[in-house]
């Protein structure tokens, strides 16, 4: 998905060639958000030369990071730029594209241009409803377009509102006001960043929608009450040294500062002479004193608490195949002071801070409601029998975008779980609005504080499982189905009847890290197996009960990064369709771990069997035997709890995954045309 980063330098001196490199970085640091093109924009002189005429430098190129580095290295170098020319103030932006509206092309990429002299740049991440009117408005005005981009409307528009304003003659408006306006006229989704050549130095953001976070890096100064820059919790007024960043996340931040502010929805922030200044927008508003600037509102800085280290890929050679490997820690990490001996019996049980206080709401709705895209969904799917039977509340499953196709009913005595790696999910977060509406308890499980799931819902938990960069998730995954199965524990914990049961399901959370580093011993086998699958078209996967999510998820793995065909199916509707695809050369994957399905999947096994089926059994450790007789490839996992068993299964799955990609020569951590975070419908 779209990603913008803009650096600005305000009384630190940096010359051109540092100041390229940190929005190259930035932008490196957004790759793995999925990206076709990108571009930057930076001044052609400092400010001591600068003059209104100046007209700033855009560079845009379609494909990765790389080959835009080497064009404005190129192009720099057949001018008369001097990389060394020393800048102790200036303001660039960013931008990768993730095409919506037109092809990859350096024309469709951003910074968009308010035309020849780039009075007014814009990078944008999001999707503008409305821009099919604006730009024939802008046309009759006699404004010509040169991408196919939603976007290049609002430089356009900026430039048109600024013009208006300056009809008659000297500069009165101000940048902010221009873009007030500018924001008066959008509909849809955006977070963006506005430069221009006539207000040099400044920098604007603004969000509705997308996110789009600060970064503050102050110079240690002492303050005549003796406290430091680098302990306030806002940001020092003009004047003092400092370094600006805006970007759409925090990976491209914590190399640079872990002080951020997380710019809300319809805030402006204005970036000027070393100062930040910070409006709310009223979009309702249209009170015709067309440039009125709202009251400025103060925030407090928040810190990050991502370590740098999290977003290196150590010593593997992929993102997704470090992330399968630390499931371990990351599970730990998930479980850290939530599980608590607790009262007169020491036994332990699950605390969940952030749901303490909304467990007898949700004890008494008449419905649970997990609602999700991807991954996501298939992890809540993975929890839903063991929340089924601690809870003895109706669970029912909603992919988010199927929710509001259906405008599906919602009611007020409803809870509501959004499950989500990002927290920024479009469609989760449009299902969020949907269900607020309609006042039900709305949960959030999401990986990512700060994220729009997490501000917007009334309460949740965060599955911390650290950073996840491939696009293919995998740790979130497992971390995802043990804080859902904390949230059944949680919920059930004042039924007497199912005391046991949930005592058995802490013991096997407690020994769970140690089972997936047993199962990750397997990497060698999968790789094998991978070998073996390597020019086939097409792999399903049958699983049913706990395990039919390993199935849809294993499945989705395979066909997103190693670009194969694959299809999760649900063992029991084997007879009403799926059977017809059967024969000696279609690989099959029949997850027949031990739980109460295991009879049943035995007999599917012997079914497929019976048609020459060319399969490959997960089974239980020491049950090769009894599920196959050595006829077929078995994938032997560690038993564990059986509502825990899916965390366990897919590692192998996973494994496979991440083999057959490399073997086939594909892009594991940015797979064709998908997107880390999809943050538009
Ligand atoms: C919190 C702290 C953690 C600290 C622990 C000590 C945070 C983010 N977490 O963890 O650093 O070690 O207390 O007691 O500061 N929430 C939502 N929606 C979501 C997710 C969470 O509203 O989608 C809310 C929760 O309801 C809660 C807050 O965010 O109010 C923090 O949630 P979580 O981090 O899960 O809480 P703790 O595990 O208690
Ligand atoms: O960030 P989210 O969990 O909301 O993302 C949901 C899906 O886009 C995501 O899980 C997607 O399916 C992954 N690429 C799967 O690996």
């Amino acid at each position: 998905m779209c990603g913008i980063f803009a650096y600005l330098n305000y009384d630190v001196s940096r010359d051109r060639r540092y100041i390229l490199e940190v929005l190259f970085n930035g932008l490196r640091r957004l790759e793995y958000r999925g990206y076709d093109s990108a571009g930057i924009s930076i001044d052609s002189s400092s400010a001591a030369v600068h003059r209104p005429s100046d007209p700033p430098l855009v560079f845009r190129q379609e494909g990765n990071i790389e080959s835009l580095v080497k064009s404005v290295y190129r192009d720099v170098s057949a001018t008369d730029l001097n990389l060394e020319e020393s800048f102790s103030i200036h303001a660039g932006i960013a931008h990768t594209r993730w095409a919506t509206h037109g092809e990859p092309a350096p024309r469709n990429s951003h910074p968009q241009s308010s035309g020849a002299g780039n009075d007014f740049l814009v990078v944008h991440n999001g999707v503008i409803t409305n821009y099919k009117v604006l730009q024939e408005s802008l046309l009759r005005h006699g404004y010509t377009f040169e991408s196919e981009t939603d976007t290049e409307v609002i430089p356009k528009l900026a430039k048109f509102v600024f013009d208006k304003a300056n009809e008659g003659g000297d500069q009165t408006v101000t940048f902010c006001e221009v873009v007030l306006e500018v924001m008066r006229h959008l509909e849809g989704a955006y977070a963006l960043i506005f430069k221009s050549k006539h207000y040099p130095n400044e920098l604007i953001a603004c969000k509705r929608g997308s996110p789009l976070l600060l970064g503050v890096k102050e110079y240690a100064q002492e303050k005549s009450n003796g406290t430091s820059y680098n302990d306030m919790k806002f940001i020092s007024k003009n004047g003092h040294p400092k370094e600006l960043f805006l970007s759409s996340d925090a990976h491209a931040l914590v190399e640079h500062t872990k002080k951020v502010l997380v710019i809300e929805d319809s805030e402006v922030v204005d970036i000027k002479d070393g100062g930040v200044t910070i409006f709310k927008f009223d979009h309702g508003k249209r009170d015709g004193k067309s440039h009125s600037i709202p009251a400025s509102v103060q925030r407090a800085l928040s810190i990050l608490e991502m370590e740098a280290e999290q977003i290196s890929k150590g010593k593997y050679d992929h993102y997704m195949q470090k992330e399968i490997h630390e499931q371990p820690e990351s599970l730990t990490t998930t479980m850290r002071g939530r599980l608590i001996r607790g009262g007169t019996s020491k036994r332990k049980s699950v605390l969940l801070g952030g749901l303490k206080d909304h467990l007898k709401t949700i004890r008494r709705s008449r419905r649970i409601v997990f609602i999700g895209c991807g991954t996501s969904y298939n992890a809540a799917l993975a929890a839903r029998p063991i929340l089924e039977e601690l809870c003895g509340i109706p669970v029912m499953m909603e992919i988010a975008s199927d929710l509001l196709d259906r405008q599906a009913p919602v009611y007020r005595d409803d809870t509501i779980i959004f499950v989500s790696q990002s927290g920024e999910t479009a469609d989760t977060l449009n299902a969020l609005e949907y269900t607020l509406e309609n006042g039900a308890l709305c949960v959030g499980i999401t990986n990512t504080v700060g994220s729009s799931i997490d501000r917007n819902t009334h309460c949740g938990v965060h599955i911390n499982a650290g950073s996840e960069i491939g696009v293919a998730s995998t740790k979130a995954y497992t971390s995802q189905i043990v804080v859902m199965a904390m949230v059944a524990l949680a919920i059930g914990a004042d039924s007497i009847s199912t005391e046991q049961r949930r005592e058995g399901i802490i013991e096997s959370l407690i020994n769970l890290p140690d089972k997936v580093r047993e199962v990750l011993k397997l990497d060698q086998e999968m790789k094998d197996l991978a070998r073996s699958l390597i020019s086939e078209q097409s792999l399903l996967m049958f699983g049913r009960g706990y395990n039919y999510a390993t199935a849809l998820e294993g499945a989705l793995k395979v066909k997103e990064v190693a670009l194969m065909h694959s299809e999760g199916i649900l063992a029991g509707e084997m007879k009403h369709g799926p059977l017809a695809l059967v024969d000696e050369n279609l690989p099959i994957v029949v997850i027949a771990t031990r739980d109460q399905s295991f009879s049943k999947q035995q007999s599917v096994i012997q079914q497929l069997k019976a048609r020459k089926g060319r399969l490959i059994v997960m089974c239980s450790e020491g049950d090769a035997e009894a599920v196959c007789g050595g006829s077929c490839p078995v994938i032997e996992v560690p038993q564990v709890v059986d509502c825990l068993q899916p965390v366990v299964n897919i590692v192998p799955l996973q494994l496979l995954a991440y083999h057959l990609t490399v073997l086939r020569g594909y892009n594991v951590d940015q797979p064709r045309n998908l997107a880390k975070s999809v943050t538009t419908e």
